[in-house]
């Protein structure tokens, strides 16, 4: 990446009419504003750097709005990202340029831009945000209630991007339950495009707060102009595109303002999510690698640069079966086979009720000592005996109405003021409302207590299993009602912060039903997420493919099963398993025992071959080749290290077909000049031609490899390391 020694000198930067245009910049993309005294404030560009006013002047996007506003003289009805009813009942809002300064510390530049209405004493701060790192673009606003009585914002986007017309088509992520993140492509027509979710805590499960626009027609990987468009919110989210007149599509992304009418009080402040935006000309790639560098480098995923451990998940092995003895046997296992950590997942709790299903005792954080007389700090020793960390599943926002929590606190649930509140799963499960102060403390105390019986408990799985489906808060008075879905995610991320202050090494997994809640608005929090349920590792290649368009590998835990799987009934061989899981935070949900000594014996060399790549494949940047989505019945990709020494190639055969065309396998990301030596991990036949041989970086990315991969499901891994 470039070094910005004259950062000053290209923020602030031509004068043309009176009017001054602003360069905000990341390392190789420029988004350009301009700003007059007393005028609306433009965005004339958003794509490849531009240094110089000639190459500004000549690139316009003819006057669009940079943060379009309902009811004044506006042609932009659906794609306005503010709409406001002033305290005189005026529907209308008119922002004008003020003043605007530029600040750059430690490889990050912030861009601020001050707009005031026209009539009232309403202003709103335009905010934006690079690093040195990468080219990402965060873009929010301030908005500030100066008049002298209450306002209500009505709709609140984060920001606002026009996009030339032409062969532009949109990706998108779809999904439910055991099949997140199926990948979504087609043409931007004429009329309202939207992809948004009101599921209030679920945020990614059915749509997805990110997407892709390709500017050059159909998407494709490693070519083609493409936009990134990310919104950093755990709650309900609206990204919408319309399509009138010939120009410009208009983007507008922000909290969906369904049910969610916003009062300011006089003096109050609401500072909307950041939007998340990338420019590459490499395709879908460059858009994902610059996402997974922004999320590892900056803070957007919890530790983004440690290397995560290799664990063992007791869910899929005993489900509710916890004893003492169930945990121990598979400690045992885990660690023979070499893995560094042991997470005993649900069912370990309850007093009064007890949780053999999922229809009592959440909220009730007492170890059950029918199933563990000794305690859980007794299994904490237990593993920390055998030379393995302990990790214990909570889900500290929910309980049931079969638990003493709901006895003790039936207002702190959410439901709709006076109606009896609609159970979710196991016939009995409620939210818990975080808009409430007193939940927010007893959420925290949840882990607090956690790490005060057991100090020293290394992870925590932590979940979520219920959308809002009761749309009210028992604690908001009658007028705040609407504030609900925005102060339950406020409720939650101070609180998430509170725990993050006292425990910044505890490693927490985000969890809701699998991917429910795979988001950038939660992420800074949490050290990875779980991708799915379903750990089918055939369903699991698509759903991954998906998510890693805009998550790093790192982050994504990725669990060997049982076979046949219990989600699908599917059976895998145990090296297309491992070499599916392997390509980001490995880890095993089932039991070792129930391995035969040949795969146990499989499954010990392959945990000790990832500690070997996990530097590469956790922290490496992410080329996607050959994609499931194709139908060729290939999927292959590459993780490269990112000084480019060292790389893992993964490919899969996920159908048979007689006569069926074989691609030859090419890399990605390689240096072109360097010389890489290869060597198959997790080899199962007799080596292949090119084991252990010397190959050019271009030679592997120009004319690739030959597989075998005979038969279906049958996958190969290979190491490259650079040689001198
Ligand atoms: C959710 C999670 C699972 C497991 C169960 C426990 O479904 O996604 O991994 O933890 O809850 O009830």
């Amino acid at each position: 990446m470039k070094k910005f020694s004259l950062c000053l000198f290209l923020s602030a930067i031509a004068i043309v009419c009176g009017a001054k245009e602003i360069n905000v910049f990341t390392p190789n993309t420029s988004l350009v504003l301009s700003v007059k005294e007393g005028s609306p404030v433009e965005l004339l560009y958003y794509g490849d750097r531009l240094d110089n006013t000639a190459q500004l002047s000549a690139a316009q996007f003819q006057g669009e709005p940079a943060y379009p506003c309902f009811g004044y003289g506006s042609a932009f009805f659906n794609a306005s990202a503010l709409s406001v009813t002033h305290s005189d009942g005026d529907l209308a809002t008119n922002l004008l340029y003020v003043a605007d300064s530029y600040s750059c510390k430690d490889g990050v530049h912030d861009w601020l831009v001050h707009t005031r209405d026209s009539k009232h004493k309403f202003e709103v701060d335009l905010c934006y945000r690079s690093y040195d790192n990468c080219d990402v673009l965060e873009m929010w606003t301030v908005i500030r209630n100066g008049e002298k009585k209450p306002v209500v914002l009505e709709k609140y986007a984060s920001a606002a991007l026009p996009v030339r017309q032409g062969d532009v088509w949109v990706s998108h992520e779809h999904g439910k339950w055991a099949a997140e993140a199926c990948l979504v492509e087609e043409p931007l027509n004429a009329g309202h495009f939207e992809v948004s979710d009101i599921a209030g805590t679920k945020n990614a499960f059915l749509n997805r707060p990110n997407i892709l626009l390709s500017l050059d027609g159909k998407p494709s990987e490693n070519s083609g102009r493409t936009i990134g468009a990310v919104l950093c919110w755990s709650g309900n989210f609206k990204m919408s595109i319309d399509t009138e007149g010939y120009m410009h599509h208009h983007l507008v992304c922000g909290i969906n303002e369904t049910g969610s009418r916003y009062t300011l009080k006089k003096g109050e402040s609401f500072t909307t999510p950041a939007l998340a935006l990338v420019y590459s000309n490499e395709g879908k790639g460059g858009v994902s690698r610059n996402y997974h560098r922004w999320a590892r480098h900056n803070g957007k995923i919890h530790d983004g640069l440690g290397l995560r451990k290799i664990l063992l998940n007791s869910w899929e092995g005993v489900y509710f079966n916890v004893s003492q003895e169930s945990m121990e046997k598979m400690m045992d296992g885990v660690r023979d086979l070499g893995a560094e950590l042991f997470v005993m997942d649900d069912g370990w709790f309850g007093r009064k009720y007890k949780r053999n299903n999922d229809s009592y005792a959440l909220g009730d954080w007492y170890t059950d000592t029918d199933k563990l007389p000794q305690g859980v700090p007794a299994l904490e020793q237990a593993a920390a005996q055998r030379g393995l960390k302990w990790g214990i599943w909570i889900e500290p926002e929910m309980t049931n109405t079969l638990s003493e929590l709901y006895e003790q606190h039936p207002d702190w649930v959410v439901a709709n003021p006076g109606r009896e509140p609609i159970c979710g799963r196991g016939g009995t499960q409620l939210t818990l409302d975080m808009s409430n102060p007193a939940v927010q403390d007893f959420v925290f105390r949840v882990v607090d207590n956690i790490m005060k019986e057991t100090p020293d408990t290394y992870y925590i799985k932590w979940d979520c299993n219920m959308e809002i489906i009761n749309t009210g808060s028992q604690y908001l008075s009658a007028d705040r009602q609407s504030h609900f879905y925005v102060d339950y995610q406020l409720g939650l991320i101070k609180t998430l912060e509170r725990i993050r202050a006292k425990y910044p090494e505890l490693v927490i997994q985000c969890c809701a039903s699998g991917g429910g809640r795979v988001n950038y608005g939660l992420m800074p929090y949490f050290d990875e997420f779980w991708v799915s349920d379903n750990t089918d590792a055939e369903q699991r290649l698509f759903i991954q493919w998906g998510t890693s368009m805009f998550f790093p590998t790192g982050a994504m835990a990725q669990h060997v099963s049982a076979s046949p799987n219990h989600q699908t009934g599917r059976e895998l061989p145990l090296k297309f398993r491992f070499d599916v899981a392997m390509s980001g935070r490995l880890g095993m949900e089932m039991k070792p025992s129930d391995l035969s000594a040949d795969e146990f014996e499989f499954a010990r060399k392959a945990f000790s071959t990832y500690k070997d790549i996990r530097p590469i494949v956790q922290q490496g940047d992410l080329y996607r080749m050959i994609s499931p989505y194709d139908n060729t019945g290939y999927a292959s990709q590459v993780l490269v290290s990112e000084d480019k020494k060292q790389a893992v190639f993964f490919a899969y055969k996920i159908r048979q077909y007689v006569n069926q065309n074989k691609p030859r396998f090419r890399f990605d990301g390689l240096d072109p000049d360097a010389c890489y030596r290869l060597t198959e991990l997790n080899a199962a036949g007799a080596p292949e031609g090119w084991e252990g041989q010397i190959f050019s970086g271009k030679f592997l990315m120009n004319t690739g490899l030959e597989l075998k991969l005979p038969g279906v499901y049958s996958s190969c891994v290979i190491k490259a390391e650079k040689v001198d």
